[in-house]
């Protein structure tokens, strides 16, 4: 048996687990589940679900992934039994759902750097987001994201989507603050502030059945957990890297990244509709779309380019994520079972591009789409994955976490006890409120 890869440099994997973090979840979802769950009461959970449950959970996908050195599925044979495969498998089954309608949001990215280049939007943002984001055109475009995602998976050019990568994390960070600062300048956007940051604890109070499994998910979808994306890469990861450093800036990157796109399209909502509007009106699934495109339009000529730039790295965010949720399928099936990677790769984004067509078709059906993912089918994972760590895999998991860490001993040990128990007991509230929250 040849040995297996691993990365190059400790910035491969970085860039690696970033690229997969960053993107559709932190850009487009981040900004309009705030707007939808309550502003800052929802900010506030996410930021503590994100440091107390997100960190301590991908520090578990990083032990499985490092420790048992194969694929998502398989790891969980090689570091316990059989039996446990089906925690791998749910969480392949969890990304492909996913990956269905994240496709559709991608098709609507691309759209926008054509609309923004030729100013398509520019009369009326709001109606232009509603033509092109359900029916036939979002089905064509769709089709177009995935096609592109399968492409890069099967023919293996990640070099081009990494090299990318390294610059598109600098991009985003560039452009959302010049436009958190465009929007701070504007008249209309004071209130904004209060609304984002300040939470309100008695509408928290009012709403923790809703704000909590949608906050904790949501960390959970950034932070690529639940789906093998971390496990995955992980696995090509040497000895001598340390885990907690590791993943604790790709939290505080995908982090910061949300957070700055908060302050961009929820002022701007703020400008122009005096508030975040319900849905319908550009407040949901159209908010970042919406809020934006209504900047360029104001910006004229410059801001055709500046729209065509932005979507564009917007774009580069959502494939670098997408990639990542086809590559754990496509790599399993190719390990397991020998079919072509262009045939797999080809065979299931065919597969999705279907499914997703429901969601193209009509924005209330991407919606359901998202809910379940985000009510059952994320904390479930997460949840099955926490107990396998913690209470199956346990003690072995804390030489891993020790590992070319210095002083990791107390670090290490004090990770166990917190996966062992509220993190355990977080996500499975979470898992509880969300299907609760459902047949509500
Ligand atoms: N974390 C990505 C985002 O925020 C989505 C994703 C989830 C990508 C799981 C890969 C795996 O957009
Ligand atoms: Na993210």
């Amino acid at each position: 048996m040849t040995e297996r890869e691993t990365w190059a440099t400790r910035l491969g994997f970085i860039l690696a687990a970033v690229g997969s973090a960053v993107g559709l979840g932190n850009i487009w979802q981040f900004p309009f589940k705030t707007g939808t769950n309550g502003g800052a009461a929802f900010v506030f959970v996410y930021l503590l679900a994100a440091l107390l449950i997100g960190l301590p959970a991908i520090l578990g996908e990083f032990v499985v992934g490092r420790r048992a050195n194969i694929n998502a599925v398989e790891a969980f044979e090689r570091l316990k039994h059989p039996a446990w495969t089906v925690v791998g498998a749910l969480g392949l089954l969890t990304g492909l759902w996913i990956l269905s309608y994240y496709s559709v949001v991608g098709g609507w990215v691309i759209r926008y750097i054509f609309g923004s280049a030729t100013g398509a939007y520019f009369g009326d943002a709001a109606g232009y987001f509603a033509s092109v984001s359900a029916g036939w055109e979002a089905i064509g475009l769709h089709a177009v994201f995935m096609a592109v995602t399968a492409g890069i998976v099967a023919f293996g050019v990640e070099d081009g989507i990494e090299k990318a990568t390294k610059l598109m994390v600098p991009s985003i960070v560039v452009m959302l603050v010049g436009l958190a600062i465009y929007a701070f300048t504007l008249d209309g956007s004071t209130a904004a502030y209060s609304y984002y940051l300040s939470p309100d604890f008695e509408y928290l109070a009012n709403n923790l059945g809703s704000v909590v499994p949608f906050a904790v998910s949501q960390a959970f979808f950034s932070l690529s957990l639940g789906m093998g994306a971390m496990i995955t890469y992980a696995s090509y990861l040497g000895d001598d890297d340390s885990l907690p450093a590791d993943g604790s800036l790709v939290v505080v990157l995908n982090t910061a990244v949300g957070l700055l796109a908060g302050l961009v399209v929820i002022p701007l909502l703020f400008v122009q509709f005096g508030g975040v509007p319900d849905a319908a009106a550009g407040g949901g699934a159209g908010a970042l779309f919406v809020s934006v495109a209504q900047v360029f339009a104001d910006l004229g000529t410059a801001g055709q380019a500046l729209g065509a730039v932005f979507f564009a790295v917007v774009l580069i965010a959502a494939l670098s994520s997408a990639i990542s949720l086809l590559e754990v399928v496509t790599s399993y099936v190719v390990d397991n079972y020998g079919y072509s990677r262009p045939a797999t790769a080809f065979g299931f984004a065919g597969s999705l591009f279907v499914l997703g067509t429901l969601a193209a078709w009509n924005t209330a059906w991407l919606t359901w789409f998202d809910t379940l993912a985000y009510s059952v089918l994320l904390p479930l994972s997460v949840l099955l994955g926490v107990v396998f760590v913690g209470w199956v895999y346990g003690p072995q998991a804390v030489d891993e976490i020790k590992k070319g860490t210095s002083g990791g001993e107390t670090f290490a040990t004090a990770w166990l006890w917190s996966i062992r128990t509220y993190v355990l007991v977080g996500v499975f509230v979470t898992l509880y409120l969300g299907v609760t929250d459902i047949y509500a």
